[in-house]
């Protein structure tokens, strides 16, 4: 099937912007307890289901790939920028990376324990999300678990420059209970919602939305 056309301007934009990313994303990370917590209670639940591995969606530098590993889950990342692969690979040399798009995984039908995909399903225009969440409820396992994180509202952003570079990509606020929507028509119930408000690091608010795959489907 052919790429979706926005996918371009996402890569090439990541490509640009990688090395100086991954200066500061892992430092944001490492001092967001709340949504670090959802990862640590994420990684209880997954373990307690089995031994299947877990993809890190748009994974970028790898270090969320990374800290799932040291809570004792088998997780790879995935992201469609090759230079953010080059810089997990290189961060993390014994962890896989791969290039691809969670558009169209790689991966086979019930392949997965859990998905986490962390701040990187919002370039995907709202249209298109069904894709993705559709290619999400295939590769789970039944039973198997979701953690999708996002900035929250309804705006559609054009961005020139991040990170210090030029980009191209769009970006979509999205809100929860739309996102709980998508997930229950791809065949996924939401089981636990963390909302943060804004404060003097968060510009925006975020969510992380928790869901589980029917054990039937
Ligand atoms: C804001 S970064 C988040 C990276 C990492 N998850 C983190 O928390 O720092 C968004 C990432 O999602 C990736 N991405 C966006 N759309 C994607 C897609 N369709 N398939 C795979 N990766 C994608 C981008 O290349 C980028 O590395």
């Amino acid at each position: 099937m052919a790429e979706p056309s926005y996918l371009a301007a996402v890569r090439e934009s990541y490509d640009a912007v990688a090395e100086d990313y991954v200066k500061i994303a892992p430092a944001r990370f490492r001092e967001d307890a709340l949504a670090r917590g959802m990862l640590a209670a994420f990684a209880e639940l997954v373990q307690a289901n089995g031994r299947r591995p877990v993809a890190d969606l748009g994974c970028g530098p790898g270090h969320v790939t990374a800290h799932l590993n040291s809570l004792g889950v088998a997780g790879f990342g995935v992201d469609l920028s090759p230079k953010m692969v080059d810089i997990a690979r290189r961060t993390y040399p014994t962890l896989r990376f791969d290039v691809g798009s969670m558009t169209a995984l790689d991966l086979p039908d019930g392949h997965l324990g859990g998905i986490v995909a962390w701040w990187s399903v919002f370039h995907t225009p709202p249209e298109d999300l069904p894709v993705v969440f559709g290619e999400f409820h295939r590769t789970l396992a039944p039973g198997g678990l979701l953690l999708v994180g996002f900035h929250v509202g309804d705006e559609h952003l054009r961005p020139e420059r991040s990170y210090g570079h030029p980009v191209s990509y769009d970006a979509y606020l999205l809100l929860p209970d739309d996102v709980e929507e998508l997930l229950r028509r791809a065949g996924m119930v939401v089981t636990a919602r963390l909302m943060q408000e804004p404060s003097q690091s968060l510009k925006r608010p975020q969510a992380c939305l928790m869901a589980r795959k029917s054990e039937h489907s």
